[in-house]
């Protein structure tokens, strides 16, 4: 597989509980190049943007005040299959089922206050950079 980049964000109970460093710790450690990284307080029409997919779901509208509720992290990971890697890394959405030694697994006991999201195809990753990072963010 080919060098990807795909789109992580460190959710605002992560930001929260001060898990920041050991989060971005395991990508460096993996091998992941940081291409852009930031810390923001998304509105609700840039919350809307990441989870148009989501839209219509029953928990669409406490997701969208979730992800909204602090600061989170914005990075993207530059390396070997990127958008798979990491998200075998973060693990299964709920962190109940997320085995031990993915982030999830390691960090969350909740399927909303998850702790990270990662795009999930090569297309989201592109669609995701471009709404949290200009051109020149990214480097
Ligand atoms: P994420 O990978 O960011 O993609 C969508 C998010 O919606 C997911 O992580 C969770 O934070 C949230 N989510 C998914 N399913 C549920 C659910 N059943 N109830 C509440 N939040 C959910």
């Amino acid at each position: 597989m080919s060098m990807q980049r795909t789109l992580v964000i460190i959710k605002p109970d992560a930001v929260e509980r001060g898990l920041i460093g050991e989060i971005i710790a395991r990508f460096e450690k993996k091998g992941f190049r940081i291409r852009g990284l930031k810390m923001i307080r998304l509105n609700r029409e840039l919350a809307e943007k990441l989870y148009d997919i989501h839209r219509g779901k029953p928990f669409f509208e406490e997701l969208i005040k979730f992800i909204m509720s602090g600061p989170i992290v914005a990075m993207i990971l530059e390396g070997s299959s990127a958008i798979e890697v990491v998200r075998n890394m973060i693990g299964p959405t709920d962190g109940r089922k997320a085995p031990p030694g993915t982030i999830r697994g390691d960090y969350s006991l909740d399927i909303k206050m998850n702790i990270i999201h990662a795009a999930d195809s090569l297309e989201r990753a592109k669609y995701e950079i471009s709404l949290l990072f200009k051109e020149d963010e990214i480097l």
